[in-house]
């Protein structure tokens, strides 16, 4: 049976790497793609056998399938089943998934099928990482988040009790497995989460794409697969395009962090809780963050009307009075917060900030009493 309505997108690394290290890989973004995981996976396999790493909710949908298409293609499979929810991101628990491993007698030379949402990717990616000093493995996203970001560009790790995603590595997978079918399975909440990290992307660098949203992004969240199937692929290759580019996140990655200061910051807030989803995160730190420009100073703020009535268009939060958010921190107590994030350099934040949609910028040294200010004028007392 042929590929079929599947589109292929390069992570080229090359560039970036030191000559002779290709770690260029393909995603694959399609309908059914699970039952073609095995085929897709098979030449990468040195011996025919695989562990995979899922969660209990991604194991009851899915892995009976991923298991019958590698054992189709005559490769033996192992699962690792994992609690599901971002507190497995923990160390403890990264613990537990390498003993796992070790004691399924993984093998340097072997690939790990990583199954799951953003969770699951960036701690089995980060134990792949670490494992008999690096496992290849290949990401099989089953979240909109994990499909349109996570998964793609090798980061991975897990959280400290001080913020999140402080403890990790650059690991690259060795494919990405984006099968838009496996979003049915996901609840509304979800998929809504996971756009907003759609619209990041077109917030970033893509005013055309923002377009495309405008008109089509209600069906995409409603269910229309062709919709999905498209938006990933924007997604993944403007993800792809940033990561050939800057690995490591020296310069110009840093921009997919749109959103995320303020972000991860409620995140913490909320104890990584369901109180407030990633995405949902994001799409309220992007609200302010062209706020934030426009308080700075950058922007007139004509766009923030805009993004605001897509965001409750598509039904995502959009300001400080979501309920998951009660009681809001101080004014201080966020700041605090937010200086855990990763960019933060000699105790400075680094903003991503907007001119407009489409045209984001990195902005450092943001005077501090400047932050203070504009968060005392929000919501933060
Ligand atoms: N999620 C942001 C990045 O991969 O750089």
């Amino acid at each position: 049976m042929p590929l079929t309505q599947c589109d292929t997108i390069k992570v080229d690394l090359k560039s970036a790497s030191i000559e002779g290290d290709n770690r260029s890989y393909d995603i694959y973004v399609g309908q059914r793609l699970i039952e073609f995981a095995g085929r897709l996976i098979k030449p990468l396999l040195k011996r025919p056998f695989s562990i995979i790493v899922t969660d209990d909710n991604v194991a009851k949908h899915h892995l009976a399938n991923l298991q019958a298409s590698l054992g189709n293609q005559e490769i033996a499979s192992e699962a690792i089943i994992l609690p599901h929810g971002e507190s497995s991101k923990s160390m403890r628990m990264l613990e537990d998934l390498l003993e796992q491993l070790i004691a399924h007698g993984i093998e340097r030379g072997d690939v790990i099928c990583v199954l799951g949402g953003g969770v699951i990717g960036d701690l089995a990616g980060f134990a792949a990482s670490a494992l008999r000093r690096g496992v290849d493995f290949v990401q099989i996203p089953t979240s909109v988040l994990a499909q349109v970001d996570s998964s793609v560009g090798g980061k991975t790790g897990i959280n400290s009790p001080q913020g999140k995603n402080l403890i990790g590595a650059f690991h690259q997978p060795k494919m990405v497995l984006a099968d838009i079918d496996i979003l049915d399975t996901l609840s509304e909440r979800h998929i809504k989460a996971g756009y907003g990290e759609i619209l990041k992307y077109a917030l970033i660098n893509d005013l055309e794409f923002f377009n495309w949203l405008l008109e089509n992004g209600k069906k995409l969240v409603d269910g229309d697969k062709l919709a999905r199937q498209y938006a990933v692929v924007k997604s993944c290759q403007a993800k792809a395009n940033i990561v050939s580019q800057d690995e490591k996140e020296m310069g110009m990655r840093a921009l997919l962090n749109l959103g995320h200061t303020f972000g991860h910051a409620l995140e913490n807030h909320t104890n990584y809780s369901d109180r407030l989803l990633h995405g949902e995160g994001v799409a309220i730190g992007m609200v302010l963050a062209f706020e934030f420009s426009s308080y700075l100073g950058f922007n007139n703020g004509g766009d923030i009307t805009t993004i605001k009535a897509h965001l409750e268009q598509i039904g995502l939060p959009h300001d400080l009075s979501f309920n998951g958010l009660e009681p809001l921190p101080s004014a201080k107590r966020m700041l605090e917060l937010m200086r855990q994030d990763k960019k933060t350099e000699q105790g400075n934040l680094t903003f991503i900030l907007a001119k407009s949609i489409g045209q984001s910028f990195v902005e450092k040294n943001v005077d501090e009493q400047k932050i203070l200010n504009f968060l005392h004028a929000k919501q933060f007392t």
